[in-house]
C-alpha cells in the first residue's frame, strides 16, 4: 500500500469517530489550502498478536525507517517512531501498553479480551481495524480506567488512528503555535492544558499542542450507555538546530502530556 492510500484510509476511519478533525482541517484549509500532517499515532497492547513489534514490518513496507525508541514509565508504555524519506509524508508513532506492569486484576481483564485476537497475516488495513475483541463491560472499562486511561481507551476503541497532527511548519498563514491554538479555541474546540497549552519550547526544537478528544455515546456489553473519549487533533511546530537542520524527532516529556488528550475527566 502506498503511504497516500494508507493515509486516505486512515483519515476516513478517523473522522467517523472524530468529527472535530474534519472541521479543524477545514479551518486551516480555508487559509492555507492543503493541510500537511506531521505525524499520526497509534496505540496497542503489548504481548498480543497486535503488539508493536508485529506492526513494525507493515510500516517499513511503506518505505519508512525506524526513527526512535521511547519509554513512558509512569504511563507504562513504550513506543517507536518511523520517518519517511519524503518529509511531506507524515511520520508514524506507535506506542504499546506494557500490560504486565499493571495490577493482577487489570491484567486479567485485559487478557480476557485480548485472548480473542486471532493470529493471522496482517496488512496495513489493521491500522483501521478497530477492536479485535468483544465490546467491553462498563465495569471492566472502569477498572482498567482507574489504572490506565490509555488501556481503557484502547479496550473500547481498538486499533485505529489516535490522532493526526497539523504540521504548523507547512502552514503559510502563521508560524506561531499559540495563534494556531487560539484559532482552534475560537472555533469552539477545547485545548489540552496539561502542563500548559504548549508543550515544549523553541530551544527544545519541538512545540506541540492538541485539542481535547471528541466524545461519543458508547453502549457497553452490559447494555449501559456512557460517553467515552474518541480521538483528537494535534499541532506541531518544529525548529531548526544550530546547523539549520529542522528537528524531526519526538520528545518524551511533550508526548507524555499529549497522551492525556483522551482523558475524559479533564
Ligand atoms: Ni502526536
Amino acid at each position: 500500500m502506498t503511504p497516500q492510500a494508507f493515509f486516505a484510509q486512515l483519515w476516513q476511519n478517523y473522522i467517523e469517530i472524530t468529527p472535530q478533525a474534519e472541521q479543524i482541517r477545514q479551518l486551516f484549509a480555508a487559509t492555507d489550502g492543503e493541510v500537511i500532517n506531521d505525524h499520526v499515532a497509534f496505540r496497542t497492547f503489548a504481548n498480543t498478536p497486535l503488539q508493536l513489534d508485529n506492526l513494525v514490518p507493515l510500516i517499513l513496507e511503506m518505505g519508512y525507517e525506524v526513527q526512535g525508541d521511547y519509554e513512558f514509565k509512569a504511563k507504562k508504555l513504550r513506543a517507536k517512531s518511523f520517518i519517511h524519506p519524503d518529509h511531506t509524508v507524515p511520520k508514524i508513532f506507535i506506542s504499546e501498553l506494557l500490560t504486565d506492569q499493571l495490577s493482577e486484576q487489570a491484567q486479567q481483564i485485559i487478557a480476557k479480551y485480548t485472548a480473542e485476537i486471532t493470529e493471522q497475516p496482517m496488512d496495513q488495513s489493521v491500522f483501521s481495524s478497530g477492536r479485535h475483541w468483544s465490546t467491553p463491560a462498563w465495569e471492566d472499562y472502569q477498572t482498567v480506567m482507574a489504572e490506565s486511561e490509555y488501556g481503557a481507551w484502547l479496550l473500547a476503541i481498538g486499533i485505529r488512528v489516535n490522532h493526526f497532527t497539523v504540521s504548523i511548519n507547512h502552514l503559510n498563514s502563521t508560524n506561531c503555535i499559540r495563534e494556531v491554538l487560539q484559532r482552534v479555541k475560537e472555533a469552539g474546540f477545547a485545548v489540552n492544558t496539561v502542563g500548559g497549552e504548549v508543550k515544549g519550547t523553541p530551544e527544545s526544537l519541538l512545540e506541540q499542542g492538541s485539542s481535547m478528544a471528541d466524545r461519543m455515546a458508547f453502549t457497553f456489553a452490559d447494555g449501559q450507555e456512557h460517553e467515552i473519549a474518541t480521538c483528537f487533533y494535534e499541532f506541531a511546530l518544529r525548529h531548526a538546530d544550530n546547523e539549520g537542520v529542522v528537528y524531526q524527532g519526538f520528545i518524551e516529556a511533550n508526548a507524555d502530556k499529549i497522551f492525556e488528550s483522551t482523558n475524559i475527566a479533564a
